[in-house]
Parts: C-alpha cells; structure tokens; sequence
C-alpha cells in the first residue's frame, strides 16, 4: 500500500536538531516540506550548526521559537529541556554530523541537542552528512552501530560529490528523501499493524569467516530477502530486531539493526536479542570456517606447496534457538537449494527444529537476485507463493505469519 505523507504526519510534532555541517542548509528545506504535510516543526540549533543556518531562518520558517542554548533562563522557565524533549513525537537529528553521532553513542550531554538526546523517551532517527572518510572511519562505523542497536534510527547517507571534492557516500539525503523516512518512521508507530506489540527477531545475509586478515569465506547471499522481510514486518507493526551480516543495503525505516561479521558473532547476537515472539533465520550463515584463523597474511613460501586450509563446523544459529529454552512461539528457518527444494526443505524442517522452513531454488533464482519464488514448508503442508519480488514476497510471507497468529 502506498505511504500518504500526510497521513502519517498530520499533526504530528518533530523536534528537529540541527548540527554543524554544511548540509545544515538543506534542513531549511526540510522544515518547510514537513509543514507542507501538516506537522509542526520546533528547532534546536547546535552551536556549529549556527554558522551555517541562522535561528532567524529556522524561526520563520517553522513559525516557532528556535532553541540554542541550554543556559536560557526564559526558555528554561517557560519550556524545561526535559520537556521539549518529551512533547515531539520524533526527534530528526539532521544533519547529524560525525561529532554529534560520538557525543550521542557516548551518552554525553554538554549542550542543549545532546541533554535532550539524552532526557528524551521518543524515537530518535539521525540523518548523518559528513566527509566520505569520516563517515567509513572505525569510529563512526561504531558510533553508527551503537547508536543503530539502542534504537536509533540512523539513515544511510547518499553516494555522490561532497562539497568538499571528495567522492563517496556522507552526502545527506535529499530533503524530499529524509521527508519520505519521517513519513514512514510515524506511520510505522501509528501502524496498528497485524503484529503491533510482536518483537521480531531476523537474521539476514551472509556472513564473512576470516582464513587471515585479509582472506576470508563468504557466499553470494545480498541480504535482501531478509531485509525486505525486516521492513515488511516493521510496517506491519512489529518491533523488529534485524541481525545482519556483512551487506550494502539500507536500514528499512522502524528497525533496529544490529550487524555481524561471522557466525560466531551472528549466534552471539540472536542470543542477546532475546526474548522474541518469531524468529526468521534468513541468514546464509556459512557453515564452515577456518579451523586456525592466522593473525598475519598467509604468504606463498615460493615452492608451489598449497597451504592447507582446514575447517571446523559453525554453530547451527536456527537449531540451537529451536532447542533453547527460550525459544520463540513462532521459528521460521530458510532454505536456500539448488535440487530437490522441497525434500530438502521437510527433511530441514524436522532436523532443525523450527516450525516452519521457508524453501527457495537458488538454481532458478539466483542469489543476490530481485525475485524469489518462495514455498512455506510446514508440519500441516506445503504452500508454494508463486515467483514475485522479494519485497511482494516478503508482504506475503509476514501476511502468513500474521494469519496464524490471527
Ligand atoms: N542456519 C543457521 N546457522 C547455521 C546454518 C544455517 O542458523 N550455521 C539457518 C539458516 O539461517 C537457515 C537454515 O538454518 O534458516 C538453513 O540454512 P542452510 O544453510 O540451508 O542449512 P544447513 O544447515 O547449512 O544445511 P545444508 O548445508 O545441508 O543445506
């Protein structure tokens, strides 16, 4: 169903912090455009911010008050911090430059946008713009997961020239783009979806098993499946944790993104996500990995002789979730074949432990692909939903899901 904007925002009221990026500009354009769909706008203006945009602009372009300082005595007896931070229904940090994400993920409050980061109960999404190598930083890359897995929504900046010369993704999104997020960030809390009050819990991806620094195992899995399910469920009102592998796909609005690298890690993250009502284990999780993983680069030693590589078994994520005692209601497991899809899968099914196995014939559609032909393998029978997209496949597979528990 397509998202109405206005919809979704009307009436609606979003705290909008400004931090200090030259894409501050474009936040301008952004207060304007959630107007025009019928929602209030208040600003806080970060100190870097205002050599960028100026208060004047914010005031008169959201008709309200602009907020700067945390020491304003009038504001702070007319609108205590903590109760501007409580009154919005979303928080946009926007831009949300490389500082302002540290200072967040770190808990700091030494200004007036980060305490009411920090005082607020609402659901908070930033929306970065920084220089390409600041974003890819260890650092940020961190700031970023931390920040993604205590709930904040954190987009993906665009790909493309920054205003510093340099080429790559750090650009903030359009304002039209971060206005389409906000739009679907509230009518995912006003969704009173088929799986409103359900936690799901998603795995999706490959994972990457390290032979030495640079060299690691890995498989053709994109992670869209999984991801097209984690924004299909979200929207349909569940709260969805989404334990993703090595990928280069976006965070689907409303969800709560943790990543991985390796089985090992993907197994310790399903375990802390726990308690959940369903488990969908989309993951491609290698199977194997490197018995001895070397700590330095292998090197060819010059006499021809192929070192040898030897593997140990990865823990079975979906088998041992199914045998745990804190198993959820509901475990779907996936089966990724190239023959026999359905025998393969009912053998899966009962070896596994999960209540149903989602089967796909990799050999047809192949991974990494745009469309799945996707059959639900169960104790009472087989459904087969015929070939589409992955995100139609996804509506249909969590419309399932919602039918049994209906
Ligand atoms: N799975 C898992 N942990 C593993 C391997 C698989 O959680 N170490 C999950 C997958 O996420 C998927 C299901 O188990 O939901 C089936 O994965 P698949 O790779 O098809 O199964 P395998 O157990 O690896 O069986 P086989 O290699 O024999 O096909």
């Amino acid at each position: 169903m397509p998202l109405h904007k206005r919809d979704a925002m009307n009436g609606k009221r979003i705290l909008l912090i400004i931090g200090g990026g030259i894409a501050a500009y474009k936040a301008c354009e952004l207060v304007r455009l959630i107007r025009k769909q019928g929602a209030e706008v208040t600003c806080v203006l970060t100190d870097g911010g205002a050599h960028f945009v100026t208060a004047m602009t914010l005031a008169a372009l959201s008709e309200n008050p602009v907020h700067t300082t945390l020491w304003d005595l009038k504001n702070e007896v007319e609108m205590g911090h903590i109760q501007l931070s409580r009154q919005a229904d979303l928080i946009v940090v926007c831009p949300a430059t490389a500082d302002l994400m540290a200072r967040m993920a770190a808990g700091i409050a030494d200004d007036l946008a980060t305490t009411l980061l920090l005082a607020t109960d609402k659901p908070v999404m930033a929306v970065p713009a920084m220089n390409v190598r600041m974003w890819q930083h260890a650092a940020t890359m961190r700031n970023v997961a931390t920040l993604r897995s205590s709930g904040v929504t954190v987009l993906d900046p665009d790909d493309g020239m920054m205003a510093c010369g340099e080429y790559g993704p750090g650009r903030l999104p359009e304002p039209d783009a971060v206005l389409a997020a906000i739009a679907s960030h509230l009518d995912s809390q006003r969704a009173k979806g088929p799986l409103t009050g359900k936690h799901i819990l998603i795995t999706a991806g490959p994972t990457h098993e390290p032979i030495d620094p640079v060299r690691y195992i890995a498989n053709r899995s994109s992670g869209k499946q999984g991801f097209a399910i984690a924004a299909a469920a979200a929207q349909a009102g569940a709260k969805v944790t989404l334990v993703a592998g090595p990928v280069n796909l976006p965070t689907p609005p409303g969800v709560t993104r943790i990543d991985v690298e390796t089985a090992r890690q993907m197994s310790a993250a399903v375990d802390a996500a726990l308690p959940a009502d369903i488990a969908i284990m989309v993951a491609a999780v290698a199977d194997w990995r490197s018995a001895g993983e070397a700590n330095q680069k292998i090197k060819k030693d010059g006499s021809g002789h192929v070192p040898p590589l030897e593997l140990v078994e990865n823990p079975d994520i979906l088998a041992s979730l199914c045998k745990s005692a804190r198993r959820p209601p509901l475990v779907i497991g996936f089966a990724a074949e190239t023959n026999d899809v359905l025998a393969h899968a009912k053998a899966k099914l009962a070896r596994k432990g999960a209540d149903w196995i989602v089967a796909n014939d990799v050999a047809t559609h192949k991974m990494g692909g745009e469309i799945n032909a996707l059959h639900i393998v169960s104790a009472t029978g087989i459904e087969s939903l015929g070939e589409m997209s992955k995100d139609a496949a996804a509506v249909a597979l969590v419309q399932r899901i919602a039918d049994v528990l209906a």
